[in-house]
């Protein structure tokens, strides 16, 4: 029987987002209906209300998200009721030629659930990175959701669906830190402290926040940075090279994706050293850089997609983390919050106030 559950709609472009009814179908072939029980507030969730994204309107926003399966669909042997899971916005396909050559994270043909949830008067939704998560249940194809130890907070697990396992895997992942290596970060929002936090798993010596608020640099130094930089009042690359014995990083990571940011990066690392850009550019952005300086600085530069994750191998490692103390994920979430606030959350977001608003069912 298709259930009746309350969700967070973007209406239209620039619309206040709005609590509705929606109808969530019964779970084809590869699907899954999971009950929802938190799900954090990302930027994405606000570049697809203001139509940033694209115009398929009408959203149902959300995809940070943790809960519990509820039912499966045919053929579905990955999951079963009961299970707690992760959501992620990218179940791979496991034949095209990235997954056949072992990199499944550059997966062409990654899939959500094939039916849509709708509106009651039947309008469909477009569910934000094909999750939906901002509704006391949703529906999603069961390669989307991840085992893990059910343990864990539901507000911290979600968080490992999207913004944090973005920055733990531009570190861990795509910058493959080593022990002893030194790590710059530029931009310390959600996903540039999560990549602090992976660079200190991944055993850093050094690790250099920077950031044009002073704000977030004192949150960075809880996350695990060693030394910041406050890129308004200094000179950034200056800096990090005199941190870094004149060398510069091992690894430097650009978290905000802009040109100016990404050029600081490129020039703040060792000459062997590998750029990682996480933060997201806008289609209108270029980058210009003297072809020989990039001839001339060898290493690489690398751009990490989603951290470069494989959620089976990735998400329960970093659960099992958080719940040894090793990995303090709780740090990441300033609020919990009611499924009617997302509006709210999305204006404390959008003044810097917060690092992850959670919406809690
Ligand atoms: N130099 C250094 N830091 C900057 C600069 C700059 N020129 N401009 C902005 N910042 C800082 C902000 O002060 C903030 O702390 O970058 C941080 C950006 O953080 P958030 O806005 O919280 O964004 P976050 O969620 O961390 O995402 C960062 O990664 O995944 C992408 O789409 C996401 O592009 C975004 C980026
Ligand atoms: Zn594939
Ligand atoms: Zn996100």
């Amino acid at each position: 029987m298709p259930q009746q559950v309350q969700a967070v709609i973007a209406p239209g472009k620039d619309e206040p987002v709005r609590v509705e009814t929606i109808v969530i179908p019964d779970p084809g072939p590869g699907e899954a209906v999971v009950k929802i029980q938190a799900c954090g507030v990302c930027h994405t969730d606000l570049h697809y209300k203001q139509g940033g994204i694209n115009d398929e309107f009408p959203f149902l926003l959300g995809h940070e998200a943790a809960g519990v399966v509820e039912t499966v669909g045919e053929g579905v042997t990955d999951v079963a009721p009961g299970d707690f899971v992760i959501l992620n916005w990218r179940a791979v396909c496991g034949q095209c030629r990235a997954c056949l050559r072992g990199r499944p994270w550059y997966c062409f043909d990654t899939h959500n659930a094939k039916q849509k949830m709708t509106l009651l008067d039947g309008t469909e939704l477009s569910p934000a990175l094909g999750i939906g998560a901002f509704a006391e249940k949703t529906l999603v194809a069961s390669g989307q959701c991840t085992k893990v130890d059910p343990e864990v907070a539901p507000e911290v697990a979600g968080l490992l669906g999207c913004g944090v396992m973005a920055g733990i895997g531009a570190a861990i992942n795509t910058g493959q830190v080593g022990r002893g290596d030194s790590v710059a970060v530029i931009g310390c929002g959600g996903v540039g402290d999560a990549a602090i936090a992976g660079a200190r798993l991944a055993g850093a010596a050094k690790i250099i926040a920077v950031d044009i608020d002073d704000r977030k640099l004192e949150t960075a130094k809880k996350m695990g940075a060693t030394h910041t930089v406050n890129s308004r009042a200094t000179d950034a690359v200056e800096e990090i090279r005199a941190l870094t014995g004149g060398n510069g990083a091992d690894v430097v990571i650009e978290a905000v994706g802009r040109p100016e940011t990404y050029e600081q990066a490129f020039y703040a690392r060792d000459l062997a050293g590998t750029v990682v850009l996480v933060g997201v550019p806008t289609p209108d952005m270029k980058l210009e850089l003297p072809l020989l300086d990039v001839f001339g600085r060898g290493g690489s530069l690398k751009s990490s997609w989603y951290g470069d994750c494989l959620p089976s191998r990735d998400f329960p490692m970093l659960v099992d983390l958080h719940q040894q103390g090793r990995l303090d994920l709780a740090a990441f979430v300033t609020e919990t919050i009611g499924i009617g606030d997302v509006e709210q959350a999305f204006a404390r977001m959008h003044d810097g106030d917060v690092l992850r608003s959670v919406v809690v069912f």
